[in-house]
C-alpha cells in the first residue's frame, strides 16, 4: 500500500478500487452486523484511506456501491433510537447585564476563587441550528444522533454523513472513542434556494433555516438530505475515552485540527465586562453572517473547573446562554396593498412606516393572507409589532390595540382584482383568493413574462424583470412569442432612453440563442400552476416532445381514463398538478400562448436530445459536473442544460464526489480544488465531445 495515489494509472487504480471496496464491505458486515471484527481499527482505517485517495483521484472509476458512494446513498429505515452516552443538556439563559455579572459572580463563588485570581472565559456565538452528537471510534464516524430529549436521540448517521463539513475520518491523532458535539445548520443562501424550488413546486415553505436544517436531517433518504448542503459547526463534546484538552479554547484548536469547523467569531474575557464587549462585537457582525445566531455562549475555559462545576438541573454550571434581544419593532401599519401573483394569489402586503430591525430599514412586511389578518385583527392604521426572524421577509406579529388611532378600520379583502378588475374569489377551502382574469389580469401576465425568463425558464440573458416591465407597459411584449418577435421592433427599441445599437443587438442575439429549447425548460416557462423544474423534467421525459404531451393531455381531458390514469400515475404528479396542467392546456387562452410561442422556437424533444447526445450519454448519467470559468462555444446555462438532459447532475462546488470539471477560459480556483483532489478536468472541447459520444 505504498503506491503514490499520484503516479498510479487509471486501470491500476480502478482495480484495486474494486478489490478494496469488496474487503471493506466484507470487514463492515463483520463488525456491524455480526460483531466480529477481524482487522484492527487502526488496520481497517488504512484501507478505507487508501481507498479514498484513490477516489479522490478516479472518481469516474469508483464502484457504483463501493464505500465512497455509500456515504449519502444507502436508504435509512426510519431512525433507531440512540440512548446518549453523556445526556445532551441545555443552558441556562442570560437576558441582560446583570445576569451575566450573577454568572461570573456564581462561578467565583462556587470555586471559591480569590479575588485576584483570574478566570478565564470563552464567548462564542450561538448558532441557531439543530445539535447533533457525532461519535468517532478510531479517529472514524461511527455515529450521528440527534439530541432528541436529550437522553434519547435518533439515529441520523446516513444523513449526517453526507454533510461536507462533518470528517468522516479525523486528520490526526484523537482518542479511542470522541464524541463531538456541535449544531447542524442551514446557510442562508442555501436556505433561500431550497425555498425558492419549494415555491415553484408548490410546496409548503420553510419558516427558517432552523426548521428547514432539522426537516433535512430527519429525511428518511439520505440522497435528499445530502441535495440540502448543510453544514456543522463543533464545540462540545459528550462521550470521550480520555480527555481531550485542558482548556475549552485549546479543544477548539483540537477540533480544527482534526478537520471540523469552528463558529470563528468567538473570543476571551476575563470578567463579565468583557463578555459583554464579546457579545457586542459579535452582535454587531451577526447581520453580515451567511448563519443565524441567537446569542453568545459564555463558557468556563478550564475543563478541571468545568468539571469541578458540574451541572445544576438540566444545565452546565460552567456555561451561559446570552441571547439577543429579539429583532422586533413597532411602527405603523399605513396601508395595506394587495399583490396579484403569477397564478393569480392575491397576497396582502403590510405598507410599514419605515423602521429599523437587527440593521435593516424594513418597509413592508408580509400578512400572508386575509385570515391572517383578521385572526390578528389587523386594522390599517394600527401600530404593529414586526419581527425580522434571520433571513425571511419580515411579518406582523401583532398589533397594539391601546394605540389604535379612532376610525381605524378592518381590511375588506378585495371582490374584484386590484389589476384588473375580474372577479376575485376563495375557492371551497383555499385559503388564498384568486384573481379570475388569467391572462387577462395585467399583473398575472407580467408575473408570467418573467417566469418567463427566468433562470429556469428561457433564461434569456440581459431581460431580466425591470424590462418586462416596461416593455409590458409600453405594448412592446404582451405575451411570451412577442419576445421573438422583437428583432421585427428593432428601431423602437433604439428609440428607448438608455438602449444603444449595441445593447439591443446583444439583447436580440441573446434572445435569438433561445430559439431552440429543451422541452421541459419550455414547460416550465409557460408557468403552469405547481409545474416546477422537476415536474417539468419528469413531463418531459414522460412524453418526449411537445405534441405527445398536447395530444395526452387532450385525451385526458375527461379526467379519466386511460391518458388520465397515465398522467396522474407519472411518478411524483398526482392528480392536483394532473389537474393544473390539464385545465391549463385546455383553456383556448392559454392554449394559444403556447401555439404562438411554439410557432417562433424549436422546441427540442426529449429523444431529439438523447440522440445529439448519443450512445455516450447513458455512461455519463448519473455523474457531476461543475462548469467553471468562460465557455467558449456554449452559454453556462446551456452546458448545464445539455449535461441535465442527458442525466447528468451539475453542481457549483467541486469534491471528492464530483466526477468532471469543465473548464472554460480563466478558470481559477475551482479548477485548482479539482486538481488538487484529482479531478478529472476537461477542457470544453473534451468535455463536448464526451457528452456527444
Ligand atoms: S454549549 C450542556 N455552545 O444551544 C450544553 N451550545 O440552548 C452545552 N448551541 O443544546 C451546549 N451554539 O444546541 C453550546 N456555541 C455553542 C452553541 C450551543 C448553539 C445550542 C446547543 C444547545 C442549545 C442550548
Amino acid at each position: 500500500m505504498t503506491d503514490d495515489p499520484e503516479r498510479i494509472g487509471e486501470e491500476a487504480a480502478a482495480s484495486e478500487m474494486a478489490r478494496l471496496a469488496e474487503e471493506i464491505a466484507a470487514h463492515d458486515r463483520r463488525y456491524h452486523g455480526e460483531d466480529a471484527p477481524v482487522i484492527s481499527d487502526a488496520d481497517y482505517d488504512a484501507l478505507l484511506r487508501r481507498y479514498l485517495e484513490l477516489e479522490a483521484r478516479f472518481p469516474h472509476r469508483a464502484p457504483p456501491d463501493g464505500p465512497g458512494a455509500r456515504v449519502g446513498s444507502r436508504p435509512a429505515q426510519g431512525f433507531e433510537k440512540v440512548i446518549h452516552a453523556r445526556p445532551m443538556l441545555s443552558l441556562r439563559n442570560a437576558f441582560d447585564e446583570e445576569d451575566v455579572a450573577e454568572f461570573v459572580r456564581g462561578v467565583r463563588r462556587f470555586l471559591n476563587l480569590e479575588p485576584e485570581t483570574p478566570l478565564a472565559m470563552t464567548a462564542e456565538a450561538k448558532i441557531d441550528g439543530l445539535s447533533i452528537a457525532l461519535r468517532y471510534e478510531g479517529g472514524r464516524l461511527a455515529q450521528a444522533a440527534t439530541r432528541g430529549d436529550g437522553r434519547e436521540g435518533e439515529n441520523v448517521t446516513r444523513n449526517i454523513e453526507t454533510v461536507e463539513s462533518v470528517p468522516k475520518l479525523l486528520s490526526g491523532p484523537a482518542p479511542e472513542v470522541l464524541e463531538v458535539r456541535g449544531e447542524i445548520y442551514m446557510a442562508h443562501g442555501e436556505f433561500r434556494r431550497l425555498n425558492e424550488e419549494r415555491e415553484r413546486e408548490g410546496l409548503p415553505l420553510y419558516a427558517n433555516p432552523r426548521n428547514s436544517a432539522a426537516g433535512s436531517v430527519r429525511q428518511i433518504d439520505p440522497a435528499v438530505t445530502a441535495g440540502r448542503r448543510l453544514r456543522f459547526f463543533a464545540y462540545g463534546w459528550g462521550e470521550v475515552s480520555e480527555r481531550p484538552a485542558e482548556t475549552h479554547a485549546a479543544w477548539l484548536e483540537r477540533l480544527r485540527d482534526w478537520g471540523f469547523e469552528v463558529e470563528p467569531n468567538g473570543g476571551r474575557a476575563e470578567d463579565a465586562a468583557g463578555l459583554i464587549d464579546a457579545h457586542r462585537a459579535i452582535g454587531e457582525r451577526r447581520a453580515s453572517l451567511d448563519y443565524d445566531i441567537d446569542g453568545v455562549v459564555y463558557k468556563v475555559d478550564n475543563i478541571a473547573w468545568q468539571e469541578r462545576l458540574g451541572f445544576a438541573g438540566r444545565a452546565p454550571r460552567w456555561a451561559v446562554a446570552h441571547k439577543f434581544p429579539a429583532e422586533r419593532a413597532e411602527t405603523v401599519l399605513e396601508d395595506i396593498l394587495v399583490q396579484v401573483g403569477r397564478t393569480g394569489a392575491l397576497t396582502p402586503v403590510a405598507v410599514l412606516r419605515p423602521v429599523t430591525v437587527g440593521g435593516v430599514v424594513v418597509s413592508r412586511a408580509t400578512l400572508h393572507n386575509e385570515d391572517e389578518i383578521e385572526r390578528k385583527d389587523i386594522h390599517v392604521g394600527d401600530t404593529v409589532v414586526i419581527q425580522r426572524a434571520g433571513d425571511v421577509i419580515p411579518q406582523v406579529l401583532e398589533v397594539r390595540p391601546d394605540k389604535r388611532p379612532e376610525g381605524a378600520e378592518p381590511f375588506r379583502p378585495p371582490e374584484t382584482c386590484p389589476v384588473c378588475g375580474s372577479e376575485a374569489r376563495r375557492d371551497g377551502g383555499d385559503v388564498v383568493r384568486r384573481c379570475t382574469g388569467g391572462l387577462v389580469c395585467r399583473a398575472q401576465a407580467v408575473e408570467r413574462l418573467k417566469h418567463f425568463v427566468s433562470r429556469g425558464g428561457f433564461d434569456i440573458e440581459g431581460l431580466g424583470r425591470k424590462h418586462i416591465e416596461t416593455f409590458h407597459a409600453d405594448g412592446l411584449i404582451a405575451a411570451p412569442a412577442d419576445i421573438f418577435r422583437l428583432r421585427e421592433r428593432r428601431a423602437e427599441l433604439l428609440d428607448r432612453e438608455g438602449w444603444a445599437e449595441q445593447s439591443v443587438d446583444n439583447l436580440l442575439e441573446a434572445i435569438e440563442e433561445r430559439r431552440r429549447i429543451s422541452f421541459d425548460r419550455f414547460l416550465y416557462a409557460l408557468g403552469i400552476r405547481h409545474i416546477g423544474e422537476g415536474n417539468a423534467r419528469l413531463l418531459a421525459r414522460h412524453y418526449g416532445s411537445l405534441d405527445a404531451l398536447r395530444d395526452a393531455v387532450a385525451s385526458a381531458a375527461s379526467r379519466e381514463g386511460e391518458a388520465w390514469e397515465a398522467l396522474i400515475g407519472i411518478d411524483g404528479m398526482g392528480a392536483g398538478r394532473a389537474e393544473d396542467l390539464v385545465a391549463f392546456l385546455s383553456d383556448p387562452r392559454s392554449a394559444e400562448i403556447v401555439e404562438a410561442l411554439a410557432r417562433e422556437v424549436a422546441v427540442e424533444g426529449v429523444a431529439d436530445a438523447a440522440s445529439a447526445a448519443g450512445a455516450g450519454a447513458g455512461a455519463l448519467a448519473g455523474r457531476t459536473v461543475v462548469f467553471t470559468g468562460t465557455l467558449a462555444a456554449l452559454s453556462r446555462r446551456e452546458a448545464k442544460a445539455r449535461a441535465e438532459t442527458i442525466g447528468m447532475r451539475v453542481v457549483g462546488s467541486v469534491s471528492a464526489k464530483t466526477d468532471f470539471v469543465v473548464a472554460g477560459e480563466a478558470a481559477g480556483s475551482k479548477k485548482r480544488r479539482a486538481e488538487e483532489l484529482g479531478v478529472k478536468v476537461l477542457t470544453e472541447d473534451e468535455w463536448l465531445e464526451l457528452a456527444e459520444r
